[in-house]
């Protein structure tokens, strides 16, 4: 195991009607003037941002609003959220929704104590030193936003998706009400699961050995997934399942699944560029990229691979021919993300092969490589986004 500092601060708030105490951890956590932040209008909808905003009336705490953020966050919304809390005397930014909510809020929150423009984070010019405290109240089980110390914003200029990550962005709090999920659709709750699984496979596959613990966390995690995403797809008001997806997806991505070893995250960063490219839900994304991924790397770490396969799938281990048991556990993810509706080729999620050099291009791959389990030059890049064609 290797040696490593974990600090996950935010406050969780988890249950049913927990968003009627959102004012009481505001008013908690020091804001008395927010920025409420939303999408495309779920949240309006579902009559959730009426009873957000009555718990801070309660307490209150005025506001103003800014709705629009689009699945994919992009920067103009970015800096008109800027604007409006500069102009407003704004301390506190309460993202109301998915992880393109909350990131657009983190960047937002960063951008309103920056002197200079936000976008020097997301292009590694600069280092955020504070920012106003950011808090979510979640409605979908996905990016795992609420927990982490990301955001991932896509520049209009050029169309092309960036992450970043700071302690100072950190949810305080996260309200979290697994019934705000029952109105998802049944393709974004698959693609948050999908998600879900991908950031515990970012972390999973290593090459430091070892971390029993952290291999255990991920197996628990990807098992909860797989036995409770099927209930949800049967039936969308199935509150324990919810329950338990929602949880998964914070604890995913909090970094509890990947402390104390070495993190891939090529595939996110390869599939970054689709959802930019052909505005596509990360998930499904994810489920085109990943299986092409592991079928380029599995090679390299054989029994990492079996044991994937035996541990989460509950695969025979094929101890004359471990490769077998591995591809089987390679066979058996990419047929369970067909099974919940998710494209697993490229052409069934709207992606060109002929965009190739395009989406390396934009991964501004050359001279440098992606991913540490196995690391990847444009070359190499290529030949998975090749093999996601298939
Ligand atoms: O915009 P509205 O109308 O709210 O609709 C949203 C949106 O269309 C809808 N939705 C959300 N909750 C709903 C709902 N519809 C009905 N009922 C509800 N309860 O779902 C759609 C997708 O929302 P979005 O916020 O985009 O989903 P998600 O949470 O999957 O976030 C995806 C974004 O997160 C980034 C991705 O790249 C992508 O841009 N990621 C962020 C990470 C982080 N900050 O740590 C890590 C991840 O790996 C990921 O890259
Ligand atoms: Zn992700």
């Amino acid at each position: 195991m290797d040696n490593f500092t974990f600090y996950s601060p935010t406050y969780f708030v988890f249950g049913k009607g927990k968003e009627n105490e959102t004012g009481h951890y505001v008013r908690r956590f020091g804001g008395s003037r927010v920025l409420i932040h939303y999408g495309g209008g779920s949240v309006v909808r579902s009559g959730l941002l009426d009873r957000v905003k009555a718990s801070l009336d309660k307490e209150g705490i005025s506001y103003i609003e800014l709705g629009g953020v689009k699945p994919n966050p992009r920067s103009g919304l970015v800096y008109q959220g800027i604007e409006l809390c500069k102009k407003e005397g704004v301390d506190f930014v309460l993202a109301v929704g998915g992880g393109s909510t909350i990131d657009s809020s983190k960047a937002i929150a960063m951008g309103a104590v920056y002197d200079g423009d936000f976008w020097d984070f997301y292009a590694g010019r600069a280092a955020a030193e504070r920012a106003l405290p950011v808090a979510s109240v979640l409605t979908i089980a996905a990016a795992g936003s609420e927990g982490s110390d990301g955001s991932v914003i896509t520049n209009e200029d050029g169309m092309y998706k960036r992450p970043y990550g700071s302690e100072v962005i950190r949810p305080v709090f996260a309200v979290m009400n697994p019934e705000l999920t029952m109105t998802l659709p049944p393709y974004q709750t698959a693609s948050g699961c999908t998600d879900i699984m991908a950031h515990v496979f970012e972390r999973y596959f290593t090459n430091t050995r070892n971390v029993e613990i952290t291999d255990r966390f991920c197996e628990a995690v990807l098992k909860t997934i797989i036995k409770e995403l099927p209930k949800v797809l049967e039936d969308p008001n199935d509150y324990e399942a919810r329950a338990n997806i929602m949880w998964a997806g914070t604890m995913a991505h909090n970094d509890i699944c990947g402390v104390g070893r070495e993190q891939d995250w090529a595939s996110h960063n390869l599939e970054h560029e689709l959802s930019a490219l052909y505005d596509c839900a990360h998930g499904a994304g994810l489920a085109v990229m990943f299986p092409a991924w592991m079928t380029y790397v599995m090679p390299h770490d054989v029994n990492r691979f079996a044991q994937f396969a035996v541990r989460v799938w509950g695969c025979e281990m094929n101890f004359e021919h471990p490769e077998e048991t591995a591809r089987e556990g390679i066979a058996r993810t990419k047929a369970f993300f067909r099974s919940i509706g998710m494209p697993t080729s490229f052409s069934e999620l709207g992606a060109k092969e002929e965009d190739i050099p395009k989406l390396l291009d934009t991964l501004q791959i050359d001279g440098r490589t992606e991913g540490f389990f196995v690391k990847l030059g444009r070359k190499e890049c290529e030949e998975v986004y090749r093999l996601a064609c298939r």
